[in-house]
């Protein structure tokens, strides 16, 4: 398995794909933002920590609703964050901070922060329990930490869809198993209850969430965004021109049926997952 999938380069080209994308991610995900902040109840004096804040559309938003508090975004990558600085910049939101930090060993401050947020950002931890405790540490006393990751990867229309379109002409690796890091490797709810408990967190607390990716307005949207991300793009790059052509049009009929007036939806199960630290 290990060796069929892919290792994700956030400081690299992965990274600056998402800044290239940053708008169609957050237009995409938008509903997952909404489940998150629903499970992390942030509160306007409080101290938010967004771990893997990628271009920071959430912690601008946690930096919101904590108006008379602060929000710290951590991610690996320099281009995402550089892009997090100019939105909120852009949107002069004084009360938040960036830091480029590794979330599972960087040196936080003990207790510094009331919640621990992320969008799709504590999947990608190689010794992950060592990486939630180090979360925990930076959290205080009956703190509280939200997150949503994916569930589920066998039912995920999200990479399931232009996966399969895709196969008769190449092979797209799998986005990651459900016990190694990667996208999936939340996707157990006992996995994540063990990860979390042996972090040292409480109250852990898993909800399953339905939400689709809008991939994009129209089918063409859609489709340009599956084909440029980076697996896709890697799987398709030894195609020839008429090959390549064929391919494409095989993944535009295979999304065309998910178009709906909202957008491209394709189902992607998630959980939202919340816990506590010891009071
Ligand atoms: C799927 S992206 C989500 C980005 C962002 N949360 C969002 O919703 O747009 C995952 C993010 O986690 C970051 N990441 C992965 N491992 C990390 C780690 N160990 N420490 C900090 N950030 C990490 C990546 O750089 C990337 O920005």
């Amino acid at each position: 398995m290990a060796e069929s999938t892919r290792t994700l380069d956030w400081n690299g080209a992965n990274g600056d794909h998402w800044v290239a994308y940053e708008e169609k991610y957050n237009a995409a995900m938008i509903r997952y933002g909404e489940r998150l902040f629903a499970g992390a109840d942030v509160r306007p004096d409080e101290r938010v920590l967004d771990v893997g804040c990628g271009c920071g559309q959430t912690t601008r938003v946690a930096a919101a609703l904590a108006a008379e508090g602060s929000a710290l975004g951590v991610d690996l990558s320099a281009a995402m964050l550089a892009q997090a600085r100019t939105r909120a910049a852009e949107e002069d939101i004084a009360n938040v901070r960036f830091e480029q930090a590794d979330a599972q060993v960087h040196d936080f401050a003990p207790g510094a922060y009331d919640v621990a947020i992320s969008r799709h950002g504590v999947m990608f931890f190689a010794a992950p329990v060592a990486a939630f405790a180090n979360v925990r540490r930076a959290l205080r006393p009956a703190g509280r930490l939200a997150f949503v990751c994916w569930r589920a990867p066998e039912e995920s229309e999200y990479s399931g869809v232009p996966r399969a379109a895709l196969a008769p002409y190449v092979t797209v690796p799998p986005s990651g198993g459900v016990n190694e890091p990667g996208p999936n490797s939340l996707a157990d709810p006992d996995r994540v209850r063990e990860v979390l408990g042996a972090a040292g967190f409480v109250d852990v607390h898993l909800e399953a969430e339905n939400e689709p990716m809008n991939l994009g307005a129209d089918v063409g949207e859609a489709l340009d965004f599956v084909l440029n991300r980076p697996h896709v793009q890697g799987a398709m790059a030894d195609l020839d021109g008429t090959t390549r052509a064929k391919a494409a049009e095989c993944v535009r009929e295979a999304l065309t049926p998910y178009l709906t007036p909202e957008g491209v939806l394709l189902r992607a199960p998630a959980w939202l997952v919340t816990a506590h630290t010891p009071a």
